[in-house]
């Protein structure tokens, strides 16, 4: 992907529920010069679009966004979003969703990679980290190129939920979370640090214990309240700053589920690690050093990874993408 400002950049979302809709808004709002926004279900990315437009009309913002049901409208995109898929409702967990999902992630993902085939591919649906995996083998692409939005929302949370609890402003305030989009998330309270200063000198152990718990349990939180469907802002809030990230090669270092593929001593799996984000996709998976219990807890995080893709390795075709660029 050639490095482009936001402003000639085409963005495409797969996917017009909740988080596909909410990000069109952010990014349409956030200088995105060409968003698409496609679905299956006809009028619906058609009827969102017009809306958002005529919402920017309110601000006077001048926007370009397009709702189709109809792929060739997404070609050339420099990102495609899979947004698309069932969300989880109350009582279930992201991975009772890993077999409806992978039918629809592994269509989607192929049907729009061959509109744009120098995109780089950004999934939000759930379970996250096999729907990454998935959309990978369904893109062709080499695995730099399809990523998984996670740790950035997995972040955001825990940093609020330390800002509420110090008092502090969530501006200074910067977690990293590994591991899987899930309960065996992890956290890291060495890695935090409120404008550098570790969190493990301004939190007691439990007090952090019960932040992270509530970190791991964030988006189940919200699909409780809600009833039907669950979190979208902070999920479109998180995808929208690895897009622009992308978009203008601002190699950031981000938590992000990518492609291992022997880093942390983990092979062929999509799961959460930071990242340097540029224009070509994941530039760098950036290894930490981690402590006995720090990489107890990753592994078991790969290892309910792993077995999501052997349940559903059936349905993946033999053939691999390129594992290399
Ligand atoms: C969440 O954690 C939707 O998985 C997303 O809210």
């Amino acid at each position: 992907m050639a490095a482009r400002s936001c402003r000639e950049s085409k963005v495409s979302i797969l996917g017009a529920g909740n988080v596909g809709s909410a990000l069109a808004q952010r990014l349409i709002q956030g200088n995105v010069v060409d968003v698409v926004l496609l679905d299956i279900v006809e009028g619906r990315p058609q009827g969102i679009a017009l809306d958002l437009l005529e919402a920017c009309g309110v601000e006077g913002q001048a926007c370009r966004l397009t709702g189709t049901n109809d792929y060739a409208r997404t070609a050339g995109s420099d990102v495609l979003v899979v947004a698309a898929g069932f969300a989880r409702q109350p009582g279930m967990s992201r991975d009772d969703l890993l077999l409806t999902n992978t039918h629809i992630v592994f269509e989607v993902t192929q049907k729009a990679v061959a509109h744009s085939p120098e995109a780089t591919v950004v999934v939000i649906t759930n379970p996250l980290d096999a729907m990454s995996h998935v959309a990978w083998r369904a893109s062709g692409l080499v695995p730099e190129r399809v990523m998984g939005m996670a740790g950035v929302l997995d972040a955001a949370r825990f940093e609020t939920f330390i800002a509420w609890e110090l008092g502090f402003s969530v501006r200074d305030i910067r977690a990293m979370v590994l591991g899987g989009h899930g309960d065996l998330m992890v956290p890291l309270p060495r890695y935090t640090t409120i404008s550098g200063v570790p969190l493990t000198q301004l939190l007691s152990a439990a007090r952090i214990d019960a932040l992270i718990e509530r970190t791991r349990t964030g988006g189940a939180e919200i699909v409780h309240l809600l009833k039907r469907g669950g979190a979208c802002y902070a999920p479109a809030a998180a995808a929208a700053r690895m897009i622009e990230t992308l978009l203008g090669d601002e190699r950031r270092l981000l938590p992000v589920a990518a492609y291992l593929g022997g880093e942390y001593g983990l092979r062929d799996i999509h799961m959460g690690v930071p990242v340097i984000l540029g224009r070509h996709g994941v530039e760098r998976v950036v290894e930490l050093t981690l402590e006995t219990e720090e990489k107890a807890a990753l592994y078991r995080s790969a290892h309910t990874i792993r077995a999501s893709l052997d349940q559903i390795a059936h349905l993946m075709p033999a053939n691999q993408p390129p594992s290399t660029v």
